[in-house]
């Protein structure tokens, strides 16, 4: 009997080694899938944020396919404000948003979008602009009156040993307070390990320092390439999921650092992560490839899978890898990933992705819209340097 008890234990301390079980996520009716829309930093940083950029944006988006894919909040990062008044009331940059916010967000509503303001739980932002500390409830009220529709917080300028987890918490209260319902962005760089304590708390958490327009360029700062937020988004790839999503930072694709193969390596394994997906580039000179990539709504629907459940490493051989992200339908999106300087063959088993071998599966290739039926036991592609083969497997 003691034998069994222990053997007993000894399975389900495995399982939670195996599959640690996520925080429940935060239930505020929003992101029951990833957010998708567009955010000003990664083009127009902050010296080229102003009102002309984000209604010309909203414009695009309204009109060139990216609203029906699925793209829905324009979002402003960091520079909008500029003081505080004599109550406290932070203050638009009257030169570069002279209408104001409220004008900025019923232009946005009026084309069916949806709008988003940045903030910081520190003193400061980190460009410098006032912060939230002490303003919390005061700020996200002004937001609500505004009609601003998502809010992305910043961990710049906190006191040394502010707790992430109580400074955020109190910032998803204030949000809560306003009667305005807000997606709730955590964006303090992975530090304090917010996947361990961010599901109840927001609606996507920051993963890692921010993107850099590069394929593997870690900074010393801690600023990464697109291949080094992979690696960590590995770890850390079951803490994701309905209302409360890992966020590997916005999409570079478009940008000019990468090229048009690792621009789609990129988007693709952000949509394998069932990550937020918030283009970062200047809508108005979008190339037509810029354009294909993040219009392709096979890929998009992955991202979108309703079951939530972020992809991951199921092979590694060197460069060459596959990865898995099981979809509620039962079937498997699987992208095989080269990060070597030169093409090369990739295979995935049926059983690396948790189907026995003598199955026969329907792949379809979500880039070149290649179908095989019939196929046997694995499936294999060229794949291009710094490049992906992405398809789904449906038994
Ligand atoms: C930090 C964030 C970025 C961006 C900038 C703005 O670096 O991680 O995403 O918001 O601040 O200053």
């Amino acid at each position: 009997m003691r034998i069994r008890i222990c053997r007993a234990l000894t399975v389900v301390l495995a399982l939670l080694v195996m599959y640690p079980v996520a925080a429940p996520a935060l239930d505020n009716g929003l992101a029951r899938t990833p957010p998708m829309g567009w955010n000003s930093w990664n083009k127009f940083a902050c010296a080229g944020l102003n009102e002309q950029v984000i209604r010309e944006t909203a414009d695009i988006i309204a009109s060139n396919g990216m609203k029906d894919a699925g793209y829905e909040y324009v979002n402003l990062d960091d520079c909008w404000q500029i003081s505080r008044d004599a109550s406290g009331n932070i203050v638009p940059d009257p030169s570069k948003f002279p209408s104001g916010i409220k004008a900025l967000a019923d232009y946005v509503h009026s084309k069916g979008l949806k709008i988003g303001l940045y903030t910081d739980v520190g003193t400061n932002t980190c460009a410098g602009r006032p912060g939230s500390a002490g303003h919390e409830y005061q700020d996200a009220k002004q937001y609500a009156a505004w009609g601003i529709d998502y809010v992305k917080v910043d961990w710049c300028h906190t006191f040394p040993g502010q707790n992430a987890e109580a400074s955020y918490t109190l910032f998803r209260d204030a949000i809560a307070a306003s009667g305005r319902p807000m997606v709730f962005s955590i964006c303090e760089w992975g530090s304090n390990k917010p996947w361990l304590w961010a599901g109840p708390v927001g609606n996507l958490s920051r993963s890692t320092d921010d993107i850099q327009d590069c394929w593997s360029c870690k900074r010393t700062w801690g600023g990464n390439g697109v291949v080094q937020i992979i690696d960590l988004m590995n770890n850390i790839w079951m803490y994701s999921g309905p209302g409360h999503w890992n966020d590997p930072d916005m999409l570079e694709v478009g940008n000019g650092g990468l090229t048009t193969e690792e621009d789609r390596a990129h988007f693709s394994m952000w949509a394998l992560f069932s990550a937020p997906l918030l283009v970062g580039t200047d809508l108005s000179h979008m190339s037509d490839a810029t354009k294909s990539i993040l219009l392709n709504k096979e890929v998009i629907a992955i991202d979108q899978d309703p079951l939530g459940i972020q992809g991951h490493r199921v092979k590694k051989d060197g460069d060459l890898e596959v990865w898995s992200k099981q979809l509620a339908n039962g079937g498997r999106a699987v992208v095989l990933f080269n990060r070597s300087a030169s093409a090369a063959p990739i295979a995935v088993d049926w059983t690396d992705i948790g189907y026995p071998d003598s199955i026969s599966a329907t792949v379809h290739d979500l880039w070149s819209g290649k179908t095989t039926t019939d196929q046997k036991g694995s499936y294999s592609a060229q794949v291009p340097s710094h490049g992906v083969v992405m398809v789904t497997v449906m038994p």
